[in-house]
């Protein structure tokens, strides 16, 4: 069959080299992809947000499933648009993305299901919701309603600071994503990533990850789309997955299933695990980037047929298999991420890094110019290892970055730091 994957960062290199790998594959298409992308699959110059577009193209390479990397276009009704034509396609519809799409409408579905997660109030004015901060005092969580690219949420550590981040938010600090505001109760615990394929009735838990958002060592500095990542997140123990399944999966299926926006994708589960068990702090209605990095490095399953039972309603009898080994990855971007940073400089060595190392490298923001690689993102290289823990994984994906020849580009050299503590204890 053809496939067409949509995306151009680590984690549609990850999907697309994974998929690649699937005797099911005749032709496997990716646009935009990025420099890494055009060694698994065909780069093609197709706007997603353009939805005749990708029909068109579609109809014209006779693709046969469609699978959509990032968010936007499925908050967009992309695979409302393809189903409409019968192109099947990976990905919720517009009705299944609202999870990722709208901070309020998943704490309102939790709510009404029972589905543990932290108290909320939802608010379309400044006023009434500083009087809730100020009633439920701090540290307290101030959300941005919509989309904001990862960077809607502010951890108040006094009241005032959460009535600044009330007023910044509906002032359009974070434009229509503020229109509306989620305050949240602040939780603590453990925070890990649990991924589960849903057809729209029917769920296969895939595997749990640990990324880190910060760009600083230690955790600290501003959010960024996530340095690093590994899995499996020692903390998700399996009697923790199956309580993950059974008491925030399972039911969220129910629920937009009742609500007639049955959820056919990747539930991307973002969990507090508290002393009363795991908590959601938010879904994502697609592969984590670069949680997938490192989910499809462990997966030893071929790919295709489980997406292809998403998306068709066929997944119950199907079952994931994964290694044992952990995988670890590390971003490399460019200095200055997440501020400013300069583009087009260049990178080299990375044949021999993954030949010195057997590390792997997902390319994020690059480019290919003639002979040369070109940095032309923030986040710029995923350099990915195995190994039979943590500590072993990191060890030889830092290996491989510095073996790598990029100047202009930085990392953070603790990633997996929680894990790795864990294993010397
Ligand atoms: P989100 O974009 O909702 O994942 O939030 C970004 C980060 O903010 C999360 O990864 C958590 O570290 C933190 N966070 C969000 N909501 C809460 C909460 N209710 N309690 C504690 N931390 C939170
Ligand atoms: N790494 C976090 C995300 O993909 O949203």
């Amino acid at each position: 069959m053809n496939i067409l994957v949509l995306g151009s960062g680590g984690r549609e290199h990850a999907l697309s080299w994974k998929i690649a790998q699937s005797p099911m594959v005749d032709m496997l298409y990716c646009a935009p992809g990025n420099g890494g992308i055009g060694d698994v699959a065909s780069c093609v110059d197709l706007d997603m947000r353009d939805h005749d577009a990708v029909i068109s193209f579609c109809r014209e390479m006779e693709i046969d499933f469609v699978v959509v990397g990032p968010e936007a276009p499925l908050v967009a009704g992309l695979v409302d648009d393809l189903d409409h034509e019968g192109i099947l396609a990976f990905g919720p519809t517009k009705g299944g993305a609202q999870l990722e799409g709208s901070k309020g409408f998943t704490k309102d579905v939790c709510a009404k299901y029972g589905i543990p997660t932290a108290a909320y109030g939802r608010f379309d004015n400044a006023d009434a919701a500083k009087a809730y901060a100020s009633e439920q005092g701090a540290p307290i969580v101030v959300k941005a309603d919509g989309l904001a690219a990862g960077k809607g949420v502010i951890i108040a550590q006094s009241v005032e600071e959460a009535h600044a981040a009330i007023d910044d938010m509906f002032a359009g600090s974070f434009g229509d994503a503020g229109a509306e505001v989620v305050i949240e109760e602040f939780m603590t615990g453990e925070e890990a990533s649990f991924f589960a394929l849903s057809d729209g009735k029917n769920t296969l838990a895939l595997a749990t990850a640990q990324d880190h958002k910060a760009v600083g060592e230690g955790d600290t500095g501003p959010n960024t789309g996530g340095m690093g990542a590994y899995s499996p997140a020692p903390v998700m123990t399996d009697a923790m997955c199956d309580r993950v399944m059974t008491e925030i999966i399972d039911p969220t299926v129910k629920a937009m299933a009742d609500m007639g926006h049955p959820y056919k994708g990747v539930f991307f589960a973002g969990l507090m695990i508290t002393d009363e068990g795991p908590k959601l702090i938010e879904y994502n209605c697609r592969f984590g980037d670069p949680e997938c990095q490192v989910l499809m490095t462990r997966m030893t399953s071929d790919i295709v047929p489980l997406l292809i039972a998403a998306a068709k309603g066929e997944l119950d009898g199907h079952t994931a298999d994964w290694s044992d080994n952990a995988a670890l990855t590390v971003v490399m971007a460019a200095k200055g991420y997440p501020g400013k940073y300069e583009k087009g400089t260049e990178i080299s060595d990375l044949a021999a890094a993954e030949a010195e190392t057997g590390a792997h490298i997902f390319h994020a923001g690059t480019k290919r110019e003639e002979e040369k690689l070109l940095a032309t993102g923030g986040r710029v290289l995923n350099v990915t290892a195995t190994g039979k823990d943590v500590t072993e994984a990191r060890a030889r994906a830092y290996a491989a970055v510095d073996t790598i020849t990029w100047p202009d580009g930085f990392c953070r050299r603790d990633i997996g730091w929680r894990a790795v503590a864990r294993e010397k204890a």
